[in-house]
């Protein structure tokens, strides 16, 4: 299909990493290639800027993980998107579940986070999923629904928007949904997405996230809508991610 976006396989490193992971980025560089696949890696924001340098000119992209709305202001201990794209940055997640329920963001928030992220020319990388609670309780489509509602602003396109479908009951836990329920909920988020963006919604990414490893990948990738994947604790090692993004080889 004309739409079909090329694929993304991003790490999210959370909160894990120190200056002597970059040999760790270094094997991600000399294993990935510009292949079928785009790659980038979301580090903590100390490494953001030594990982932006060691990867440039490689086939690898440098993401943020969260930013604060404002442009600058008296927000101790935030960063603001600007400050993520002057220190390499190219993309941030926001709204991941883990900020959702410990920093309890809401839609809103996440939205203005976004919106920061555009107006400092990066990638919103924005995270929606259900609780273990709400699929139990058969409400996964409506939360997705309402998450998206909310959460995405308007004027979205495949330049300035990834949206990462993660359950958060498979978050770290090695639990998956079956292909099956992964390909009704991007199937429908697709729906979301052309019926808010027209065309343009075709070629946005929608990303699998929870619990991906190579063993899987394959499977979870040759979904319908699934145009990558949002990989947590499998990203922190080359060979693992590598292994990953082979799913696209
Ligand atoms: P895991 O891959 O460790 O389950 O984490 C997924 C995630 O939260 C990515 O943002």
């Amino acid at each position: 299909m004309a739409d079909t976006p090329r694929a993304l396989v991003a790490g999210n490193w959370k909160m894990n990493g120190l200056r002597g992971a970059s040999a760790e980025l270094e094997k991600i560089i000399q294993g990935g290639s510009a292949g079928q696949v785009d790659l980038m890696v979301c580090p903590p924001a100390t490494l953001i800027a030594g990982f932006a340098t060691l990867a440039q000119g490689a086939a690898l992209m440098i993401g943020a993980q969260d930013c604060h709305a404002e442009a600058a202001g008296a927000f101790t201990g935030d960063l603001s998107a600007e400050m993520l794209r002057d220190a390499g940055a190219v993309a941030v997640i926001v709204g991941h579940s883990e900020r959702r329920m410990l920093h309890r963001e809401t839609d809103a928030e996440v939205k203005a986070k976004a919106l920061a992220a555009w107006r400092a020319g990066l990638t919103a990388i924005v995270c929606i999923g259900e609780t273990k609670d709400q699929r139990v309780a058969d409400q996964t489509l409506d939360v997705v629904q309402a998450q998206a509602q909310s959460s995405l602003p308007d004027g979205a396109n495949a330049q300035n928007l990834v949206v990462a479908y993660e359950p958060v009951w498979a978050i770290g836990t090695g639990l998956t949904p079956t292909p099956a329920d992964v390909a009704a909920v991007h199937g429908f988020i697709r729906g979301l997405l052309e019926g808010r963006y027209g065309v343009a919604g075709r070629s946005i990414r929608i990303l699998y996230g929870g619990s991906v490893k190579p063993s899987n990948a394959s499977e979870l990738m040759q979904v319908p809508n699934v145009n990558g994947a949002l990989v947590g604790g499998a990203s922190l090692k080359a060979d693992d991610f590598l292994g990953i993004a082979r799913a696209y080889a």
